[in-house]
């Protein structure tokens, strides 16, 4: 049996023979936020089933390719669609394409999801930058032995989300005039049940601003592997405890397509200048 060393070396030997272009930054689009891909000067597009080892993307609202090309000047690679613990992966079959595009030479990711609100001055439509995280999904990628040229055993979480990048973020959103920029704590959750609103109101006390099933695992390779990492949360919805109202995925879906603009454009002020 192949071990998952082997696998992720597998797919970087694939990728470096399929091209000799080495992405600076990894974008990581989550729901309804894949637009920008066509954004991009594309040097290759691979759909995941074609690089050997990749996970298969489950989700309908999810597209699946690797994107590797230029944008505002810089090489990045682009998931576009990512893998999630609900899907039925493990935290590190679902971190596969970071540790494969670190080993790349990547050395910052931009990691972007849908997320549900729990501050309550949020509104649909708030993007919020991470300061922080909370990890509740009940896994770890970076349990097991340890590979020591990945990175260490036990990696400092004492400044996750880098500061000089959460600035500069912040500086672009009020050079836009981007109203509804905040910093916040997102808190990744196993789904795919949603929040109760015991569940919502228990995530607020915990200190989160914000709700989804996705990002910190990726999150939890870029910082092992030493990229410098961004989060930037699309809130879809606000819910509140006391005055709960469903949470319907077409909805969010709709929302965060609304959002995008705003969010394409943060993105884009935002690396050139990284
Ligand atoms: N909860 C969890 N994940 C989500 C939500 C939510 O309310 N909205 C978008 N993703």
């Amino acid at each position: 049996m192949k071990v998952y060393k082997d696998k992720v070396d597998e797919a970087v030997e694939f990728l470096r023979q399929r091209t000799a272009f080495a992405p600076e930054i990894i974008l990581v689009l989550g729901t309804g936020l894949s637009g920008l891909g066509e954004k991009i000067e594309a040097e290759v597009v691979l759909p995941y089933e074609d690089i050997p080892n990749f996970p298969h993307s489950t989700v309908t609202s999810h597209a699946g390719n690797l994107i590797l090309g230029i944008l505002c000047g810089k090489r990045v690679a682009v998931l576009q669609g990512r893998f999630h613990y609900y899907e039925g992966y493990s935290s590190r079959e679902i971190t596969f394409p970071i540790r494969v595009l670190a080993l790349l030479g990547a050395k910052t990711i931009i990691v972007s999801n849908a997320a549900g609100g729990l501050n309550p001055a949020y509104a649909p439509g708030t993007l919020m930058v991470f300061e922080d995280h909370l990890n509740f999904i009940p896994d770890n990628p970076l349990r097991g032995p340890n590979i020591e040229e990945w990175g260490p055993r036990f990696p400092d979480f004492s400044q996750t989300y880098d500061r000089q990048m959460i600035e500069l973020t912040m500086a672009c959103a009020a050079r836009l005039k981007l109203a509804h920029v905040e910093r916040g704590v997102y808190v990744a959750i196993p789904g795919p049940s949603l929040e109760t609103p015991a569940e919502t109101r228990y995530l607020r006390s915990c200190g989160a601003d914000a709700v989804g099933m996705s990002t910190v695992p990726e999150v939890i390779v870029a910082v092992h592997a030493g990229l410098k990492v961004l989060g930037i949360s699309v809130v879809s919805n606000v819910n509140d405890p006391d005055n709960f109202k469903p949470i319907i995925l077409e909805e969010i879906i709709a929302e965060t397509k609304k959002a995008e603009a705003r969010f394409l454009s943060l993105l884009l002020e935002v690396l050139p200048a990284i």
